[in-house]
């Protein structure tokens, strides 16, 4: 992990008639923090910062992200580097490992991530016990956390402390494997089919297009097409620095908990219709705004009331005040999967003049909104077959390995410590108990 520079450089603050001195923190790419650690013990005050909105969490030398410019790099690689020339098996190994495999390391990930791929025979049966219409994120959420009854091998008394880096390997790896079988086991069962094994033969992404597809019936014929946009939604979605869910999963870890737990708590983050949960949101807007006819300045004129809670679903980020960088390039694959399988769906164009309207309208102009990863890539899913409430599954399968290095990164660093914020208490004062005969 790069230690972030300090090179005594200091900043002054001024509070309450003395003035204190707060070291610079430096990064790789120039980024600058002001080290409050010891802001508390100076001057007895804390920092409050809303949505953590100019708080950096800790130093971390997985993903680059510069929202100004619309960089995004994993270990140093340009995102557009690795979704036009990796896989997501490799890309998985770059962010879990901090480098990109050798041919024998990327076959015997490989290997690993087939080997582990069934899931415990008795886990098969909590599938058949939800309701019909159960959303597929609570299940994987509550599957991926089961997991740690059925592999124990994290439980130190069923915690992080304490074990091994091979353990810790194995448990990744096996994550990583299991997580596209439960994905795809939560799909079948929602459609009342049979569950279909993993397959030995298959590589990551055509093993589990398998496991979706295919049925005692019906022999699914893997697309090279649809493999090869599937691998770049995947690794277009491998991590994002500090979001919501890689820090539920860092903060839920700082407690010491298994890797299971921690990131379940990544995937309920990641449920949300502010966060992953909007690629589900979009679609819907868009068949929305199709069946109405297509008045698409409507919903402009929505978003942009502010006693109207509508928002439109893909569109801003915390981070980016440019382009999404990984949605320009999901938007151009977007037109290649539709050319390439001879489809056409009517809600791109509806997303193409949304997003025309909304980039030449003041209101989004003067806030910096674009179109995030979230805005075009339902259609791709739709496409290939995915259905709406698969999205955000989907979304979770690709994040992973990103959660597994925020989680290893973290437990790893020499200041891992359980995160605890503090807050500003502005509750009623001291006041003592009536009781309640003598409560007006
Ligand atoms: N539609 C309309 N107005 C918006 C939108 C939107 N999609 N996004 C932001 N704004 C407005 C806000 O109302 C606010 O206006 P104001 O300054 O007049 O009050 C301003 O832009 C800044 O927005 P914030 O909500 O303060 O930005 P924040 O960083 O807190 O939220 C978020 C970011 C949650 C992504 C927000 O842009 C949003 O709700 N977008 C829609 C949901 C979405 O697409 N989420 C996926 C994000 S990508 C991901 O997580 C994988």
């Amino acid at each position: 992990m790069s230690e972030g520079q300090n090179n005594n450089e200091y900043a002054g603050l001024q509070f309450d008639g003395y003035e204190c001195q707060f070291p610079l923190v430096r990064g790789t790419e120039n980024e600058t923090g002001i080290d409050i650690s010891k802001l508390r013990k100076e001057t007895g005050a804390v920092t409050l910062d809303y949505g953590y909105v100019n708080t950096a969490a800790c130093r971390s030398s997985v993903t680059y992200l510069n929202g100004e410019q619309g960089i995004l790099r994993y270990r140093g690689y340009p995102v557009e580097e690795l979704a036009e020339n990796s896989r997501f098996v490799e890309v998985a190994y770059l962010l879990v490992h901090g480098k990109l495999p050798t041919e024998s390391e990327q076959e015997h990930f490989s290997t690993l991530l087939n080997e582990y791929s069934m899931i415990h025979e008795d886990m098969r049966h909590f599938f058949y016990n939800y309701p019909e219409h159960a959303h597929p994120m609570g299940i994987l959420s509550a599957m991926v956390v089961s997991l740690s009854s059925f592999y124990p091998e994290m439980s130190q008394g069923n915690s992080q402390l304490g074990m091994s880096e091979e353990e810790v390997d194995v448990a990744t790896t096996r994550l990583l494997a299991k997580i596209r079988t439960i994905a795809a086991f939560s799909y079948k069962k929602s459609i009342g089919e049979p569950f279909v094994y993993p397959r030995h033969d298959l590589k990551y992404c055509e093993n589990f297009l398998n496991m979706m597809f295919s049925s005692p019936v019906y022999d699914y014929q893997i697309d090279p097409e649809v493999v090869k946009a599937l691998n770049i939604l995947l690794i277009l979605h491998a991590d994002h620095e500090q979001n919501c869910s890689a820090s539920a999963v860092r903060l839920v870890g700082s407690a010491g908990v298994n890797l299971y737990a921690a990131i379940s708590a990544g995937i309920s983050a990641l449920w949300g219709p502010l966060h992953g949960g909007a690629n589900q949101s979009v679609i819907q807007m868009l068949e929305q705004m199709q069946r109405e006819g297509g008045d698409l300045q409507k919903y402009i004129d929505k978003a942009k009331d502010k006693s109207d809670p509508f928002r439109l679903y893909g569109f801003g980020h915390r981070v980016y005040k440019n382009y999404d960088p990984r949605a320009k390039i999901i938007k151009s694959t977007c037109h290649d999967v539709l050319e390439k399988l001879g489809k056409d769906d009517p809600l791109l164009q509806i997303a193409l003049d949304l997003e025309e309207r909304a980039l030449n309208d003041e209101y989004f102009i003067r806030r910096g909104l674009y179109p995030n990863v979230d805005f075009y890539s339902g259609i791709i899913y739709r496409a290939i077959g995915i259905p709406e409430n698969m999205f955000t599954v989907m979304f979770a399968l690709g994040r992973l390995p990103g959660w597994i290095a925020q989680w290893k990164e973290s437990r790893e660093d020499p200041q891992f410590r359980i995160q605890r914020p503090r807050q500003i208490y502005v509750g009623p004062n001291l006041r003592h108990y009536v009781p309640m005969s003598e409560r007006e």
